[in-house]
C-alpha cells in the first residue's frame, strides 16, 4: 500500500487561551487534489503553516511523504511548495527574476531553472510578461505567478492557501484551470471558502470549522450525507408565480419556499413529495419543474446548522 502524501494525526494548535485547531486528523493520497474547505477563522492557514512547518503544533504529529514535521523540517521544504495566502511577490523584480531567484535560494544549477522557468512561464499563460514587474500585474495574473514560482523546483506536494481569495470570478476560473493542469503530477492541498471551489477543484474535501474536522470525503459522499430532502425549481411562464407560491407554502410536504419573480424554488421532505406538487400545479402556466443539484453549502449548512461565513 503506497503511503500517503500528507497525514495529520491528533493534530492540535493553541495560541494561548484559543485553540485553532483541535485533535485534527487527515490523510491525503499522492498525487490527488485534497481541499480544505472552511469558513475564516476555522483554522485552515494553521493547519497548512504546521504542515509545511513554518509553524510547531501543540500536540499530536504530522508527516510530509513520510517524513515528521518536527524532526525533518528541512527535508520537507526542500520537497513541497507553497502558495501563502499573501502574495509575497518581489516588486522590484521581474516576473522572471521572481522566479529565478526562487530557484537560486533552492540551489538550482542555472542550466537546470532556465529552461523549468521558460515551461512554467509558458503553463500558467505568463510567457508573454515575464520581463514585467508584478505591480502592473492582474490579481489574478500576480496569483499565478506565486504559483508558478513554488512550482520552479519541482516539489512533490503543493500547498495553495485560498489560491482564488479575492479574485473575480474571471480570473479564479484561470487560476482553477492552472491547477487542474497540475493534476496527478504531484500532491495538491488547497484552502478555500468558496464551496464552488473545492467542489470544482478537489478529489477530496474535509469540511472543518472552530479548528475541528466537521466532515471528509469526496464531493459526492458529502452530498450523499445530506437528508433525504430535495429542491426543486418551478419556473412560471406568466403571471401566477405569487398565487402558487403561497398554495405551495401551506402544503405540509414544502419544508421551505422562496420566490424570486417567476421562479418559485421548494424543498421539499423527499422526492416523492413531487407528485402532489405537480397536482396541485394542475392547470398552472408552468414552463419548468427542475430538480436542483445540491451543493456543498447545503452541506454545511445540514451539518454545521450555519451558512459558510463570508
Ligand atoms: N498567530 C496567532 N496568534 C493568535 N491567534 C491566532 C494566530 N493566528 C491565527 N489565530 C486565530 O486562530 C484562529 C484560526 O485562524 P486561521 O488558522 O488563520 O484560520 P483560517 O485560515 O481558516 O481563516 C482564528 O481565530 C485566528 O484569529
Ligand atoms: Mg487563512
Amino acid at each position: 500500500m503506497p503511503t500517503a502524501s500528507i497525514i495529520a494525526r491528533s493534530l492540535t494548535k493553541s495560541y494561548g487561551e484559543l485553540t485553532a485547531l483541535e485533535s485534527f486528523d487527515l490523510e491525503v493520497e499522492q498525487g490527488s487534489i485534497f481541499g480544505l474547505l472552511g469558513p475564516n477563522g476555522a483554522g485552515k492557514t494553521t493547519l497548512i503553516r504546521i504542515l509545511t512547518t513554518l509553524m510547531r503544533q501543540s500536540r499530536g504529529e504530522a508527516f510530509i511523504e513520510g517524513l515528521d514535521t518536527r524532526s525533518e523540517g528541512r527535508a520537507i521544504r526542500r520537497m513541497i511548495g507553497v502558495v501563502s495566502q499573501e502574495n509575497s511577490l518581489d516588486r522590484y523584480l521581474t516576473a522572471r527574476e521572481n522566479l529565478e531567484l526562487h530557484a537560486r535560494l533552492h540551489g538550482m544549477e542555472k542550466k537546470l531553472y532556465k529552461r523549468r522557468i521558460d515551461e512554467l512561464l509558458e503553463l500558467m499563460g505568463l510567457a508573454g510578461r515575464q520581463k514585467d514587474f508584478p505591480d502592473t500585474f492582474s490579481g489574478g495574473m500576480q496569483r499565478r505567478l506565486v504559483v508558478a514560482r513554488a512550482l520552479v523546483h519541482q516539489p512533490r506536494v503543493l500547498f495553495l492557501d485560498e489560491p482564488t481569495t479575492g479574485l473575480d470570478p474571471q480570473s479564479r476560473r484561470a487560476v482553477w484551470e492552472y491547477i487542474r493542469s497540475l493534476a496527478g503530477r504531484m500532491t495538491i492541498f488547497l484552502t478555500t471558502h468558496y464551496l464552488e471551489e473545492a467542489e470544482q477543484l478537489c478529489d477530496r474535501i474535509a469540511i472543518m470549522d472552530h479548528g475541528r474536522l466537521i466532515a471528509i470525503g469526496s464531493t459526492q459522499e458529502l452530498k450523499d450525507r445530506l437528508s433525504g430532502a430535495t429542491v426543486y425549481e418551478i419556473e412560471f411562464t406568466g403571471e401566477g408565480a405569487d398565487r402558487y407560491a403561497a398554495l405551495l407554502g401551506s402544503m405540509p410536504c414544502v419544508i421551505d419556499i422562496r420566490q424570486i419573480e417567476n421562479k418559485v424554488t421548494v424543498t421539499l421532505e423527499c422526492w416523492e413529495c413531487l407528485s402532489e406538487i405537480v397536482t396541485a400545479l394542475n392547470g398552472a402556466p408552468v414552463r419548468r419543474i427542475s430538480l436542483q443539484e445540491r451543493t456543498l453549502e447545503d452541506v454545511f449548512i445540514s451539518l454545521t446548522g450555519e451558512k459558510v461565513r463570508e
